[in-house]
């Protein structure tokens, strides 16, 4: 995606329902591994070399922001290559208040700057998504932490090694334990984070750190022990696949009854969607780095929660929605990450789709056959579900505001064309 087509954001899709999906899908890297060790970058002089880098506007913004800071940013396809030599510690509104993953610069800045200064993330269509933890974190390892003029300052003239706990209301944060991690591996002495989170994309991030000298035990569990080193030099790194594009094209196979492949996937990432998709009549068979997905049967109900990994993703609850909308009886999806992540619903039913809302819980019943309508987009996997919803339905649905599935999937309506969907991308 070229820089200029992050401005024709007002693109329109008309996705044209009712054909079956063959054929073989590629995932692209993950975008939530790519945003931290983007980030993480800015911990050493050298240069980092980044492989499988997606083309999306949340990475451009976050490679924006790293340019802005000083850094200097090559790209050639999906490699980006990135020097922090001489950097700046201020981020700039303009671009950090567009993605909120940019709270991620925070750790490697006052990591290696000693301070930083970051927009506060604003208010987000998903719910509330506070920072606390992130902030609770930088304190215990010894920064000082105030909020000015919409800024968080942090000032760290001496980060100490120190045991944290990241886990808060609804569970781990992945951003909060990624800030922490790149923080505290240039920090005097031992880190210990309890209530890490176990997210591929942390241990991603944590593999990534340790090829640049830092000292990382336990990613991937709820201990991650770090032990902090002076200096962190530059390093060559694969970004895994992006496991939430995996998961949504497996949906895609699953409601256009198709017979789907997807090549370049970690099926270990996603056995917590793999399994009530067998369930609920689908045939899915693993490679090494294969899905594929067929017809089993009827597609049945069923009943599901939302967790931190290696539970059911909150990434995947929309998409999973608009399967269930078109499933026989009656599914109840609980959203336990994001209380409020539902903006999908009110869409949905505009497309005929039956489902209540109770507090964080949806109850679907299953009805014969969506009808295609004009629906607004609202976030990055409403977005997709509304996408999935059209690929089941009678006629043609119409999505604005596409800009949001273009933060997160990569050439998504020629994917799916190119496996025998029919989609239109509309320019503005
Ligand atoms: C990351 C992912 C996002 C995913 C989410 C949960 C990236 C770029 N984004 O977001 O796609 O949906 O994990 O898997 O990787 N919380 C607090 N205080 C904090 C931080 C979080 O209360 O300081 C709460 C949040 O409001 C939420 C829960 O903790 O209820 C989990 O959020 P968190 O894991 O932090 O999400 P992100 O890391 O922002």
């Amino acid at each position: 995606m070229s820089n200029d087509s992050f401005s024709q954001n007002m693109d329109k899709i008309l996705v044209h329902g009712g054909h079956t999906l063959e054929g073989t899908v590629r995932i692209s890297g993950s975008k939530n591994s790519a945003l931290p060790i983007l980030a993480a970058s800015l911990l050493t002089r050298d240069s980092c070399t980044i492989h499988r880098v997606p083309d999306l506007s949340d990475i451009h913004y976050m490679l924006t922001i790293l340019s802005e800071l000083g850094c200097d940013v090559e790209r050639a396809s999906g490699t980006v290559k990135i020097n922090a030599d001489s950097i700046t510690t201020a981020a700039p509104y303009d671009i950090v208040r567009k993605m909120r993953a940019s709270v991620c610069i925070l750790g490697p800045l006052i990591g290696r700057e000693k301070e930083a200064t970051v927009s506060l993330p604003g208010g987000c269509v998903i719910g509330d998504r506070p920072i606390d933890l992130h902030l609770r974190g930088f304190e215990a390892l010894g920064a000082a932490v105030r909020v000015v003029q919409g800024n968080v300052k942090v000032l760290a003239p001496q980060l100490r090694g120190a045991t944290i706990n990241m886990r808060g209301r609804f569970g781990s944060t992945v951003l909060g334990t990624d800030n922490l991690m790149m923080a505290a591996v240039l920090a005097d002495g031992t880190t210990i984070i309890d209530g890490a989170a176990e997210e591929p994309e942390v241990v991603d991030l944590a593999n990534f750190l340790q090829k640049m000298g830092a000292k990382i035990e336990g990613a991937g569990s709820s201990r991650i022990i770090i032990e902090g080193v002076k200096k962190l030099h530059g390093c060559e790194h694969t970004v895994i696949p992006d496991r939430i594009e995996a998961g949504t094209f497996l949906i895609a196979g699953a409601i256009s009854g198709g017979n789907l492949l997807l090549k370049r996937v970690d099926p270990s990432h996603l056995g917590a969607v793999i399994e009530p998709l067998i369930k609920s009549g689908y045939h899915i068979e693993s490679g090494t780095d294969t899905l594929r997905i067929s017809p089993n049967g009827n597609r049945k109900s069923m009943k599901l929660e939302t967790e931190p990994f290696p539970g059911f993703p909150t990434d995947m609850q929309a998409q999973m929605c608009a399967l269930l909308a078109g499933s026989d009886g009656i599914s109840v999806v609980t959203e336990n990450v994001f209380p409020q992540r539902y903006m999908h619903v009110a869409e949905l039913k505009r497309m005929g789709a039956d489902i209540e809302l109770q507090g964080a819980t949806a109850v679907i019943r299953g009805v014969p056959k969506l009808s295609g309508a004009p629906v607004m987009a609202s976030d990055l996997r409403a977005s997709a579900a509304l996408v999935l919803a059209g690929l089941q339905a009678d006629g043609i649905t119409e999505i604005n505001r596409v800009y949001h599935i273009d933060r997160g999937y990569e050439s998504i309506d020629e994917k799916l064309n190119e496996v025998g969907a029919h989609i239109e991308r509309v320019k503005a």
